[in-house]
């Protein structure tokens, strides 16, 4: 898996600095082609010259010396590394460089080139107990999580300081077997092809301030955007009202309701060679938002709310499915499941139907996990084992995949 790989390794300052030269080598030893870039911190704790001894390449560290040495990379320096790496693994990651991530400070080299590549990003978040259980620290992680950083879990134990708790660089042997995990997520088989995902609730107006709305977080949708971006798809995601981050490499459009999304669908369908619909679309709206804020009727003890049915947007795409074009759909029913799916799948035209039931445990709305069942057109049906909604993104696009 890492033999003739392109691994980036970012360096920042940190004890944990002087494990990184045994990873080097034994990425090396593996078979990966492996640069080194350094912040200034880094340098304090192990010399550049170490890292080049190890990786067979002068070691990056300072954003202007190269720079000045000729005048035909003048500025490329950072952009070149960042289209090299096949992946960019930042070990020890410290809480300052994982704060920059976070919100795209790049005062330096390594975070210039975090910033500029497209590959997976690996962090190893690195530093005194205290520091990593600090709230500011655990949501900026989450925050780079969600946008699709892949986040090597620290280890717990004694740090160098005399404290215990989490926070330790995992041993070499982990955190390359993480890393050649997320290689294998991140094949480039859907280069070139242009998908087009919806995620979210949408919120149907009742008045200005109210909404008919439901419980989906959107992270299904997202998570499949996250994966399909990382396998080199073009991805744009038409999402509902979410409270997540933009996964990396993806387009992004908001929509509120049902008629929105069908607009901005509209607008993408055409062009795209697959459209995942796992956004939980209203079936139903208020027939007449009122035009402003409902009172409170000092003798009104019921109000009718009259709901009128919004445009099935996955029925209208597989009545006009393009030739070749791949239309996947997401089913949730509560009962006679299976056979509501593959009936679902036969009246909207899909190519796939993804079953999850809301009485499986860790399956359903806000959870990070699901169970599922894919459904192909023929009527086989495929019960996955609950895993994470990014590892049931993969598998959807590892069967649409094959279809393409
Ligand atoms: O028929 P049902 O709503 O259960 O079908 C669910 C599937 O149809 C989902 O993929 C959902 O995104 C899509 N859908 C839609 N437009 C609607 C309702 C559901 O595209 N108005």
């Amino acid at each position: 898996m890492l033999r003739g790989k392109h691994i980036l390794v970012g360096v920042t300052g940190g004890i944990a600095a002087y494990k990184v030269c045994y990873l080097v080598r034994e990425l090396r030893k593996a078979g990966a082609d492996v640069k080194v870039v350094m912040t200034e911190a880094a340098t304090r704790f192990v010399s550049p010259l170490t890292f080049s001894a190890l990786s067979g390449h002068d070691v990056a560290s300072d954003l202007w010396t190269h720079q000045q040495s000729t005048s035909s990379d003048i500025g490329t320096q950072h952009i070149d590394l960042a289209y090299w790496a096949d992946l960019f693994v930042i070990a020890p990651a410290s809480a300052n460089t994982i704060a920059k991530l976070t919100y795209g400070l790049s005062d330096n080299l390594l975070t210039i080139v975090a910033l500029a590549s497209r590959c997976p990003l690996v962090l190893a978040p690195t530093m005194d107990a205290d520091m990593y259980i600090n709230p500011v620290t655990q949501a900026n992680v989450a925050k780079l999580r969600e946008r699709g950083c892949f986040i090597v879990p620290a280890e717990e134990g004694e740090h160098a300081s005399g404290l215990r708790g989490p926070g330790r660089l995992p041993e070499t042997e982990a955190i390359i077997r993480f890393i050649v995990g997320v290689l294998d997520k991140s094949t480039q088989d859907l280069r070139g092809k242009k998908l087009l995902i919806t995620a979210g609730p949408t919120y149907e107006r009742i008045d200005p301030v109210r909404f008919v709305g439901n419980r989906s977080s959107g992270k299904m949708g997202f998570a499949l955007a996250t994966a399909a971006a990382l396998r080199g798809a073009a991805v744009t995601l038409i999402t509902g009202p979410a409270h997540l981050e933009t996964p990396r490499n993806v387009t992004r459009v908001d929509v509120e309701s049902a008629a929105q999304m069908h607009k901005a669908v509209g607008i993408h369908a055409k062009e795209a060679d697959a459209i995942i619909m796992a956004a939980a679309v209203a079936d139903y709206r208020p027939r007449a938002p009122a035009r402003s804020k409902i009172k409170k009727g000092r003798d009104t003890e019921s109000l009718m709310l009259a709901l009128q049915k919004t445009p099935d947007i996955l029925q209208s795409l597989g009545q006009k499915k393009a030739r070749g074009q791949i239309l996947v759909g997401f089913a949730l029913e509560t009962e006679h499941a299976l056979r509501n799916a593959r009936e679902k799948l036969r009246r909207k035209n899909l190519d796939l139907i993804v079953l999850n039931s809301l009485a499986d445990k860790g399956a359903g709305f806000a959870a990070d996990t699901n169970l599922v069942t894919i459904i192909d057109r023929k009527g086989n049906a495929e019960k996955l084992p609950l895993m994470s909604k990014f590892d049931v993104a993969n598998e959807v696009l590892n069967r649409l995949g094959k279809l393409l």
